[in-house]
């Protein structure tokens, strides 16, 4: 029976990169939406970029540009990231959209009508010189508890106790620096308690693994609190309905955007309806997939919300783990927190769809991505074990049989097996299982290189008496690895499409593993992968470590970082420089070697305006440098000072270029 799924995966944070950590959760939730699509379902899997709160807007200020455009350029860069990763989504939509003002707006009515919403002033921390009301992270100071310096307004990163920023002593207002006061403003809280029972109900039921229902069964002890949703102006966000100056909070219009970016859909694609999946009592799926972290917002906020504005609810939350890289967690400087577009640059994104997949269980524990694994899984399993059976039997069927593979192997005992195995496997694709369902293909993939050994065809095809069982022992072996290769289509889309076209037939379903190919003509056999080396993901690393590098450049303005002394200005020796030479770095994004003439001096400068020049255009120019800054060993050389440029970066970065008066080797102070 065909089913109607919608899959959603947690909307990422327009302000910033996506990531390997994010990868995790996106390559989860689009293999198992894959495997649903080859299943002949009707599954649909749509995301956004989750735009709103406080943290974008004052992003946006810093950077000079309205919170529109950084929403407009962070959604294009995400896209992309999710293509190049082969996450496939049916629609990537953003938050602030028309559908998601209309569907919260609407939700939050109906909410207010059944007078679910409560009104009450409270107080808080105020900015006085932004004007603003500070989220808890944007207030620091001393831990109530153990007296830990510089620390967050909700919890203290040295005695981890948890408590509200009104506590915080000497508090600090993180976006200017200045001395909060409490303010009073009126909160909308939505009534949660309301719905304590029927959430009790609704965790038991299995729309929630395990371990989440026990955790929600701490949290039903605890009781259950009435939600603030709203936040008061300056707030990138919307409008809430009849409360000019009050915004809905982001975690709000958050999974509402889900709904949203499906309405989208829906508007594009003729014959798909809103209604069929999200009225009440529908008989559609609603998968959401989401870390650990925010399990809160989604089995308990979120299916009361639905509830109470005469939605459906969902059918499963699907909660995973952190990813650790290395055993430890994600870390700047050790280079392991490895964005998707740096990734991309090195390595293979399939290779990471395997991995994550030959180590994703059901459960909701962290996930080690280690390095060293990696490269011995990629190698073994892909390389050595599944393509390999290809690339061993191919080119006789090519060479010998005129590219016709035999007949009359249907019913080979080993097709037989493999066609058998189809159950297990989709049963724990379906469990989201993925490293056991890896398991048994892998498994497979073992016994057709068993097969393949025992046969010798490369013994067989020399002896005109048994030349002809190689035509049978390789038809056979390519039936197993395209059974193969339906089993791992989800994870391994761009091969499986490689495979496809070599074996010359349209896109593979679940359907064809029982449809045995026998005397089709099929395609030379092309490499479709190669092995990782160690040395790929060094580079990788060290990459990551440079990306770190740069945007750790201290901010401007920033209160509460340390000023410097004019003795320490004055240390900096700064001079007219002339570039000679100007080229391009082999292997880097954003480097150019320069060569620049001090007066009779010259030095080697890596400077990153890759971006926004070309080398042959500052041959010749004059700019500013730092001449006495210690050389630094760059992956590509040393660096023997600094050019001085400035602007947001991309195309938009300036070097200084002082007039032609200037004279190389002059100091500028
Ligand atoms: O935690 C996060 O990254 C949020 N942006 C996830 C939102 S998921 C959904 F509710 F929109
Ligand atoms: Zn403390």
């Amino acid at each position: 029976m065909s089913r109607k799924i919608l899959v959603t995966a947690a909307l990422p944070y327009a302000n910033g990169p996506i990531h390997i950590g994010h990868m995790l959760e996106h390559i989860q939730t689009d293999i198992w939406t894959r495997f649903q699509k080859l299943r002949g379902h009707q599954c649909i899997s749509v995301c956004a970029d989750d735009t709103h709160g406080t943290p974008i807007m004052l992003r946006a200020q810093k950077e000079g540009i309205s919170p529109e455009e950084l929403i407009q350029k962070t959604h294009a860069e995400h896209k992309k990231d999710f293509e190049d990763f082969l996450v496939a989504y049916d629609n990537y939509h953003t938050t602030h959209s028309a559908e998601n003002k209309e569907l919260s707006e609407f939700i939050y009515n109906q909410l207010d009508n059944k007078n679910l919403i409560a009104k009450r002033t409270i107080s808080q921390l105020f900015d006085p010189e932004k004007e603003m009301f500070l989220p808890d992270r944007f207030v620091k100071g001393e831990c109530p508890n153990c007296g830990a310096e510089d620390q967050y307004g909700d919890n203290c990163d040295v005695c981890s106790a948890t408590y509200s920023p009104t506590e915080l002593k000497n508090p600090k207002s993180a976006v200017s620096g200045a001395t909060p006061v409490l303010k009073d403003s009126e909160h909308f809280f939505f009534k949660l308690p309301e719905f304590g029972n029927m959430l009790k109900e609704w965790t038991r039921k299995d729309h929630v693994q395990d371990q989440i229902a026990n955790k929600l069964d701490e949290w039903f002890d605890a009781g259950l609190e009435e939600w603030d949703i709203s936040r008061d102006a300056p707030y990138f966000g919307f409008e809430i309905p009849g409360a000019p100056g009050k915004y809905f909070y982001v975690w709000v219009d958050a999974p509402i955007g889900y709904m949203a970016s499906f309405k989208n859909l829906c508007e594009k694609t003729a014959g798909l309806d809103f209604d069929e999946y999200w009225q009440a009592g529908s008989e559609a799926e609603v998968h959401h997939f989401i870390g650990k972290d925010i399990v809160y917002f989604h089995t308990l906020f979120w299916p009361a919300m639905l509830e109470g504005a005469g939605f459906r609810k969902p059918t499963k939350v699907h909660a995973h783990g952190f990813l650790m890289v290395n055993g430890t967690k994600m870390s700047k400087s050790k280079g392991t927190f490895i964005k998707a577009n740096t990734f991309i640059k090195h390595l293979n994104p399939e290779y990471l769809r395997y991995y994550f997949m030959a180590k994703l269980t059901n459960r909701v524990d962290d996930l080690d991505l280690n390095f060293e694994d990696f490269v011995a899984r990629v190698n073994s399993d892909l390389v050595n074990k599944y393509i390999n059976i290809a690339s061993r039997t191919a080119n006789f069927i090519s060479k010998k049989f005129d590219g016709k593979l035999a007949s009359g192997i249907a019913d080979h005992a080993l097709i037989k097996e493999f066609e058998s195995a189809a159950d297990t496997i989709a049963e724990f694709y379906e469990n989201k299982e993925f490293s056991k369902a890896v398991r048994e293909i892998m498994a497979l993939a073992g016994k057709a290189n068993q097969y393949v050994d025992n046969e010798e065809p490369w013994v067989k095809i020399k002896d005109d008496a048994t030349a002809g069982e190689v035509h049978t022992t390789s038809t056979v072996a390519l039936n197993l690895f395209r059974i193969l290769t339906i089993y791992l289509k989800p994870v391994i889309p761009a091969i499986a499409e490689s495979v496809e076209a070599f074996f010359n037939v349209e896109a593979l379903t679940w359907n064809d593993i029982n449809r045995p190919l026998e005397d089709h003509v099929i395609n030379r056999f092309k490499p479709m992968i190669k092995r990782v080396e160690q040395k790929q993901i060094d580079t990788m690393i060290e990459e990551s470590k440079e990306d770190t590098a740069q945007e750790n450049q201290p901010q401007l303005a920033d209160p509460l970082k340390d000023t410097i002394e004019f003795g320490d200005f004055d240390k900096i020796d700064l001079r007219i420089a002339k570039i000679v030479t100007a080229e391009h770095v082999e292997g880097a994004d954003k480097l150019l070697r320069l060569e620049l003439d001090l007066g009779g001096v010259v030095k080697q400068v890596f400077a990153g305006i890759k971006s926004a020049y070309q080398p042959k255009d500052l041959v010749g120019k004059l700019t500013v440098m730092v001449a006495n800054l210690a050389p630094r060993k760059m992956r590509f050389g040393m660096s023997e000072g600094m050019v001085l440029a400035a602007g947001p970066g991309g195309k938009d970065l300036w070097i200084l270029n002082p007039d032609d008066g200037a004279q190389p080797g002059m100091r500028v102070k």
